[in-house]
C-alpha cells in the first residue's frame, strides 16, 4: 500500500486527479492537503469523500511546522503538487499571497520530503504541477517545448517559474526525485467561474456582460481538464526522475474566438435566437503585461509515454456547458457576496 499526497485537491484540477486516483487505485491511500481557499471547494469531492483510501487534511502549505508535522505522520511515498494561487488577474492586485504559496508553500513540502526520504528515496516521487506561463509569451509562430528558456511575464507565472527552479535544485542539489510537468490553458467542470470559460458560460447563463480583455486577439491553447488528469497519471507512474514533460491540447483558439464560439453553443441551449448571446460581448480594458500567445509542444510526452489528448474541443466545450447547466446549485454556492466584490476590487484597480 503506497501513501500519496495530493496539494490542492479541492481546487479544480485537483478534484479530479484526486478523483481519478482514489477510484483507480484502491490500494493507495490518498492524502489530499488543501486550504480551501475562495478556490478550493469539497463539494467537488463528494463522489469519493466516504472512500476507505480517502482522507482529507485541511491545513496550509506555508505552515512549516504543519507540513513538516504530516510528513511525519503519515511517511508519504509520493507528493502531487497542484496547490497554488492560480489566477493571474488575482496575482496582479495582489503578488504576495502566489509568493507565500507558490514558493514558499512549495519549499516547504520538498524540504519535509527531503527530511523523510534521506535514507530511502527510492521508489519514492515529489511530482510539481506548472504551467506553461513560465515560458513567457509567443508571437504568431512557434511552440513551447520543455527546452524554451523560462521568461515569465506575470507575478503568477513568476511565482510558478520559481518554485519550478527550486524544485530541479533539490533534485541536483539534494538529489530529491522529482518530476516536472508544464500544462497549458485547463478547461472543464468544476472550474472556478474567474477564469475564462467558466465566467463566460455564468454571465451569459445570467445575461451579464462578457468582459474580453483588450482586442480579444489573445491566443491559449485549450486542454480538457480529464486528459491534463490522465498525462498526470502517467507521468507520476512512469515519467523519469529529473525530467519535465511540456502538456498541451495542440487547440489554439484567440479569446473572441472561444468567446463567440461559446455564445452559440449557449444561444442553443438556453433556446436562444442566433447572435442573442453574442450582444453580451464587452471589450474592457486589456489585463497589464498580457501574455499574447501560448502555444505547447507535448511530442515528448506523446513519444516517451504515449500520451495522447482524447477530446475534440468543440465536443470537450458542449460537455462542460451542460456540466455548469446541471450544476445550478455549485455555480451559486461558489458565486457568493465575497466572489462579487472581489470582482468590484478588480475593475476599481484598473
Ligand atoms: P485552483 O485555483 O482551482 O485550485 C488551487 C487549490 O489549491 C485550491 O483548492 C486551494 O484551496 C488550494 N490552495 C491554495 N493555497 C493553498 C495553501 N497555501 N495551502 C494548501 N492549499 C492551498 O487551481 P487549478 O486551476 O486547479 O490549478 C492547480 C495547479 O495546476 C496549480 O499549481 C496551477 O499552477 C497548475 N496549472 C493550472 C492550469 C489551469 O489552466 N488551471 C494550467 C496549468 C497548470
Ligand atoms: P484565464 O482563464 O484567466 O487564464 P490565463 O490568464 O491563465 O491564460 O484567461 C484566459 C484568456 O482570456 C487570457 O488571455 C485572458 C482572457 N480573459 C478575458 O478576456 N476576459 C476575462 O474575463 C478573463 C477572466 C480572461
Amino acid at each position: 500500500m503506497k501513501t500519496i499526497l495530493i496539494t490542492g485537491g479541492a481546487g479544480f484540477i485537483g478534484s479530479h486527479v484526486t478523483k481519478r486516483f482514489v477510484k483507480k487505485y484502491p490500494d493507495y491511500k490518498i492524502v489530499n492537503l488543501d486550504k480551501l481557499t475562495y478556490a478550493g471547494n469539497l463539494a467537488n469531492l463528494t463522489d469519493i469523500e466516504k472512500n476507505e483510501n480517502y482522507e482529507f487534511v485541511r491545513g496550509d502549505i506555508v505552515d512549516v511546522d504543519f507540513v513538516q508535522e504530516l510528513f511525519n505522520k503519515y511517511r508519504f511515498d509520493g507528493v502531487i503538487h497542484l496547490a497554488a494561487e492560480s489566477h493571474v488577474d488575482r496575482s496582479i492586485l495582489n503578488p504576495m499571497d502566489f509568493i507565500m504559496t507558490n514558493i514558499v508553500g512549495t519549499v516547504n513540502l520538498l524540504n519535509a520530503a527531503k527530511i523523510i526520504w534521506k535514507d530511502n528515496p527510492e521508489n519514492k516521487i515529489f511530482y510539481h504541477i506548472s504551467t506553461d506561463e513560465v515560458y513567457g509569451s509567443l508571437g504568431k509562430e512557434g511552440f513551447f517545448t520543455e527546452e524554451t528558456a523560462y521568461d515569465p511575464r506575470s507575478p503568477y507565472s513568476a511565482s510558478k517559474a520559481s518554485s519550478d527552479h527550486i524544485v530541479r535544485a533539490y533534485f541536483h542539489t539534494y538529489k530529491i526525485p522529482v518530476v516536472i510537468s508544464n500544462c497549458s490553458n485547463n478547461y472543464g467542470a468544476n472550474q472556478f467561474p474567474e477564469k475564462l470559460i467558466p465566467l463566460c458560460i455564468n454571465n451569459i447563463k445570467n445575461n451579464k456582460p462578457l468582459p474580453v480583455y483588450g482586442k480579444g486577439e489573445n491566443v491559449r491553447d485549450w486542454l480538457w481538464v480529464e486528459d491534463h488528469a490522465a498525462a498526470i497519471e502517467l507521468i507520476f507512474h512512469k515519467g523519469k526522475v529529473g525530467e519535465t514533460y511540456n502538456i498541451g491540447g495542440n487547440n489554439e483558439w484567440k479569446n473572441i474566438d472561444l468567446v463567440l464560439l461559446l455564445c452559440k453553443i449557449m444561444n442553443k441551449k438556453l433556446g436562444r435566437k442566433e447572435g442573442e448571446s453574442e450582444k453580451l460581448i464587452t471589450y474592457v480594458t486589456d489585463r497589464a503585461g498580457h501574455d499574447l500567445r501560448y502555444a505547447i509542444d507535448s511530442s515528448k510526452l506523446q513519444k516517451n509515454l504515449g500520451w495522447k489528448p482524447s477530446l475534440q474541443f468543440e465536443e470537450g466545450l458542449e460537455k462542460t456547458v451542460d456540466w455548469y447547466l446541471e450544476n445550478e446549485t455549485w455555480l451559486i454556492n461558489v458565486t457568493s457576496g465575497a466572489y462579487q466584490k472581489y470582482y468590484e476590487n478588480l475593475y476599481d484597480k484598473r
